[in-house]
Parts: structure tokens; C-alpha cells; sequence
């Protein structure tokens, strides 16, 4: 008789395509190899990278059959050889290559913090991809008290946190929503305005100098408005952009999985500096659904899926 407990629900897919293509398979438990810990997921964040690689992105490099999912929260139930900062039990949340989309998941222990008392476990499971994103990109132009930034799509999962983060620093900050996510934005200290046609219009309405930097969270129609503000293009960072970003812009994303800033992060939920809205909860198994939310390109925060644990 198969035991339960041996079996493991997760993610995949055996050609690209859109939300349709994802199975939930069932595969044996796996064990930790030496530095890596089993963690059983509670909550793992849906990020565009997912459904870039899940369509066939080819700078992904994606081979067939596949997982999915770059981050998650849960409690380790396995250690593996070598492990010495994480035992049975802790509450970590963190980031991955590839995989979260499980109720259990082997991780490095080198890309894992621990989630403090207070941070629930759904934020947590949000949290590192996209605030560590918008951290390094952030850190990349060294914004503080003084500055006066412009970001586009900054109700996102990455947007809303960078924005946060840099009203945090001390920064006057202009963010771009739709009209349904401008009161979130002013009572986290930014000031809407909306995109497309008069979104330039609508920042010179704001201020009469040219913002010192600004941050792109959704493509190219942003970076041209900000370059048609006079943002000199190394003080302008794009996220969303591919590779064809006009000389000069710059594309610091994030950089390697670092606990430090990640806790850094937690601590700035849990003490409210930085809100991170979960804008739906979906079991694994309604993982297709998870991605419809995200897809439709209009949400506020993160999309998350929550394991069997
Ligand atoms: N390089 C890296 O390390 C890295 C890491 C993370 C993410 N990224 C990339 O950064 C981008 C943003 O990621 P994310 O997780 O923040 O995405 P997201 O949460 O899916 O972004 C959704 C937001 O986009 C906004 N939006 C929709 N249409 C817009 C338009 N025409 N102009 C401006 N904003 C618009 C929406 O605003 P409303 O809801 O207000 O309409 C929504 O809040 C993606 O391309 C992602 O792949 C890169």
C-alpha cells in the first residue's frame, strides 16, 4: 500500500501554453541532499516570470516536462546533511530556481529566512521574489530623502513594494494605477496618477522639475514616457523590459537570494511599512485559476496558492 504522507502533489507541465497546460502530478517524497531542507509549502507566490516560462519564453531555456514557482513559505519538515542555521519545524519563507508550486519542496537553506511572529504565512509566501526585486533595483539608484521618483504599475506585486520601500527612505514618490488602486496608493504615502495617454501630462501636473530616477514595472510605453519627462536614462531602471531597453536605461533586477534583506523585509511588514495586499488565495489544485487572476494584468499585490499542509 502507498503510503499518503510519501506522496507528493506538484506542479507541471508537459508543453507550453496558457493556464490549461498545468497538471497537478503526484510524485514520490523526495530527500534533502547536504545543505538543502524539505519544506512542506504553506503559501507559494505567482510571479509574471511563471507564466513567461509556462508559455515557452526562450531566454528561459525551459526544458520539457517542467515545475513551476520561485517562491513560498512553509515549515521545514526534513534536514538534509550539512544544514546548520535551520532544524525541523521553523516557519521560512524564500526563494527558489524553480519548483515552489508543491505541498512539498527541497530548497537550498542558504535561500531561506525565518518568518517572524506576526508576518502571516500568505505574505511571507509573497514576499521574497518580488521585495527582494524591488529592493536591489531600488538600492541600484541609491534613493532617499530628497529624491523625487516616478513608478509605473505601482499597485504590483513588484511596484507596490518598491514604491513603499522608497516613501520608507524618505522619497516623494508618483506611482502609476488604475483609478480602482489610487486610495491603496495614497494611504500607503504615494501619489497616483493613472497610465496611458495623459500619464506624462499627469506627473508634470504633480511637479515642475524632472524626477530625479524612475522604475519601470510594466514595459516599454513607461520608459518612453519617462525619458519623455527629461529622467535621464541611467537614472531610469526597468524590471519589465526585455533586452531591447533604449541605450542606457538600466535592468538591475534581483540579484542573488539574500536572507538578510528578506528579513529586513518581514520586519518592514510586520511593523506596517510596507503592506503587501494578497489579492487572491487559491488551493494548489486551482492553480489555473491562480494564474486567470494574474493574467488579467489589473490586481493589487501578490496571487498566492496554499499546499496541503
Ligand atoms: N528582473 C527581475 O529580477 C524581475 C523580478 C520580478 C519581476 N520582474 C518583472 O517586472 C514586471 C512587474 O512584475 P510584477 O510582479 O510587479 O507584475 P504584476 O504584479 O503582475 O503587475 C501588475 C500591475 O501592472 C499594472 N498595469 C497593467 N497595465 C498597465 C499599464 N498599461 N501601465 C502601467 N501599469 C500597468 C496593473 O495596474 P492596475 O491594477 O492598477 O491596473 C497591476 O497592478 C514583470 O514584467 C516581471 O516579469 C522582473
Amino acid at each position: 500500500m502507498v503510503d499518503a504522507t510519501s506522496i507528493n502533489r506538484v506542479v507541471t507541465f508537459w508543453e507550453f501554453g496558457g493556464p490549461e497546460v498545468l497538471h497537478l502530478e503526484q510524485q514520490p517524497l523526495a530527500e534533502p541532499g547536504p545543505g538543502e531542507v524539505r519544506v512542506r509549502m504553506a503559501f507559494a507566490g505567482l510571479n509574471p516570470v511563471d507564466y513567461k516560462i509556462r508559455r515557452g519564453g526562450p531566454q528561459y531555456g525551459t526544458q520539457l516536462p517542467s515545475t513551476l514557482g520561485r517562491e513560498l513559505s512553509g515549515v521545514v519538515e526534513s534536514t538534509g546533511a550539512e544544514v546548520e542555521r535551520l532544524a525541523v519545524g521553523d516557519p521560512v519563507f524564500g526563494s527558489i530556481p524553480v519548483g515552489a508550486f508543491a505541498d512539498a519542496v527541497i530548497v537550498p537553506e542558504a535561500n531561506m529566512a525565518f518568518v517572524p511572529d506576526d508576518l502571516p504565512m500568505d505574505v511571507a509566501g509573497a514576499l521574497a521574489l518580488a521585495g527582494q526585486t524591488a529592493w536591489d533595483a531600488l538600492a541600484s539608484q541609491g534613493i532617499r530623502r530628497g529624491d523625487t521618483i516616478v513608478v509605473s504599475a505601482a499597485a504590483g506585486g513588484v511596484g507596490g513594494i518598491l514604491a513603499q520601500l522608497a516613501v520608507h527612505a524618505g522619497a516623494r514618490v508618483i506611482g502609476s494605477a488604475s483609478r480602482g488602486n489610487h486610495a491603496w496608493l495614497r494611504a500607503r504615502g504615494v501619489e497616483p496618477v493613472e497610465y496611458g495617454q495623459g500619464f506624462a501630462d499627469s506627473v508634470r501636473a504633480l511637479i515642475d522639475s524632472v524626477p530625479t530616477a524612475a522604475f519601470d514595472l510594466h514595459g516599454a510605453e513607461s520608459v518612453e514616457a519617462f525619458l519623455g519627462l527629461g529622467i535621464p536614462a541611467v537614472r531610469i531602471n526597468s524590471n519589465a523590459m526585455g533586452a531591447a531597453v533604449p541605450a542606457g536605461v538600466q535592468r538591475v533586477g534581483r540579484g542573488a537570494p539574500n536572507v538578510d534583506t528578506l528579513g529586513t523585509l518581514a520586519a518592514m511588514v510586520v511593523d506596517g511599512a510596507v503592506e503587501v495586499p494578497i489579492a487572491g488565495r487559491y488551493r494548489l489544485e486551482q492553480v489555473r485559476d491562480a494564474f486567470e487572476l494574474l493574467e488579467g494584468q489589473h490586481l493589487r499585490g501578490k496571487v498566492v496558492v496554499s499546499g496541503n499542509d
